[in-house]
C-alpha cells in the first residue's frame, strides 16, 4: 500500500506547494509511482506540474462533494491523469470550485472522511500519494489529514516562522484522536534557506528545538529556480536539474525514501 504524506501549514507562502511538487516530481524520477493530489482551491500544484486548469474535466472537488458522472458519483480513479512530462507521476487536479467544497460538506455525514474514502481505493496502485493543502485549518484540510499517514510540515525561515504552529500541532492531535488513530509527523522540513542571514541560522534552532528529532537534513535554500519553474509548468528537475533547488529536494526525497 502507498505511504501517504500531507504538506501541511495553515499559513501562507511558506512553500507547501513548492514542496508537494517537487517531492512527487522527485519521488517518480526514482521510479516510485507517485500521486500529486491538488486540495488548494489555488490549483497551483496543478498548473505546476503542467495541467491546464481550462480543459481539467473533473477534479477532487468532484470526488469529495461526490457529483458528476457515473451514477451520481465521480471516484478517484476518474479525475486522476497522468502527467505528459514525468513518468510515473500522476495528478489528481484541483479545481477553483474546491473554495465552495468547505461549506458545501458542513452538512454532510462523515464529512471529514470524504477524502479518505476516496483515497482507500486507489492506494494500492502508488508507492507515494503527496498531498498539497490549502493555507487553513478547514474541513478541507481536516480532510486531508484524516486521509494521510503522515504530515510533513514546512517551515520558512522567516520572522514569525513558529506562529500558528501550535495551532497545528493542536489540530493534529485532535485528528489523531477522533479521526485518525495512525497519523505522524513525517518531519519538520525547513525552507527559503539564506546562508547569509543570522535569522535564517536562528529559525533553524528554534525549529530543530521544537521539534526535536523531526527535522529533515535537508534543508531547502531560497533558489530564484524554484520560484521560477511553475510558470513554465515544470517541476524543478526539468527546470534546472543543476539547481541548489533541485538538489534540496532530490535530497528530500531520498530521505523519505530512506524512512520508509
Ligand atoms: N526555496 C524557495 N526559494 C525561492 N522561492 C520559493 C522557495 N519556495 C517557494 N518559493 C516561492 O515562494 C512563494 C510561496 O511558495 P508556495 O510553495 O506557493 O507556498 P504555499 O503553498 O505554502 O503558499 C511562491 O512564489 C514560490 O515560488
Ligand atoms: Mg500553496
Amino acid at each position: 500500500m502507498g505511504k501517504t504524506i500531507a504538506v501541511c501549514n495553515q499559513k501562507g507562502g511558506v512553500g507547501k506547494t513548492t514542496t508537494a511538487v517537487n517531492l512527487a516530481a522527485c519521488l517518480a524520477a526514482a521510479e516510485e509511482p507517485t500521486l500529486l493530489v491538488d486540495m488548494d482551491a489555488q490549483c497551483n500544484a496543478t498548473t505546476g506540474v503542467g495541467l491546464d486548469r481550462d480543459t481539467i474535466q473533473a477534479s477532487v472537488y468532484d470526488v469529495i462533494t461526490r457529483r458528476g458522472s457515473r451514477d451520481g458519483n465521480t471516484a478517484m480513479r476518474d479525475i486522476i491523469v497522468p502527467s505528459e512530462r514525468i513518468r510515473y507521476l500522476s495528478i489528481a487536479p484541483a479545481s477553483t470550485d474546491l473554495a465552495g467544497a468547505e461549506v458545501e460538506l458542513v452538512n454532510v455525514l462523515a464529512r471529514e472522511r470524504r477524502l479518505r474514502e476516496a483515497l482507500d481505493e486507489i492506494r494500492d496502485d502508488y508507492s507515494y500519494i503527496i498531498i498539497d493543502t490549502p493555507p487553513s485549518l478547514g474541513l478541507l484540510t481536516i480532510n486531508v489529514l484524516a486521509a494521510t499517514r503522515s504530515v510533513l510540515i514546512p517551515i520558512q525561515c522567516e520572522y514569525y516562522a513558529l506562529e500558528g504552529l501550535a495551532e497545528l500541532l493542536n489540530t493534529i492531535r485532535l485528528v489523531q484522536k477522533n479521526l485518525n488513530r495512525d497519523l505522524v509527523i513525517e518531519g519538520a522540513l525547513l525552507t527559503m534557506y539564506d546562508t547569509r542571514l543570522n535569522l535564517s541560522r536562528q529559525v533553524a534552532e528554534d525549529v530543530r528545538g521544537c521539534f526535536s528529532g523531526r527535522v529533515f537534513d535537508t534543508v531547502v535554500p531560497r533558489n530564484v529556480k524554484l520560484s521560477e519553474a511553475p510558470s513554465f509548468g515544470k517541476p524543478i528537475i526539468l527546470y534546472d536539474i543543476m539547481s541548489s533547488g533541485a538538489e534540496s529536494y532530490l535530497s528530500l526525497a531520498k530521505e523519505i525514501m530512506n524512512n520508509g
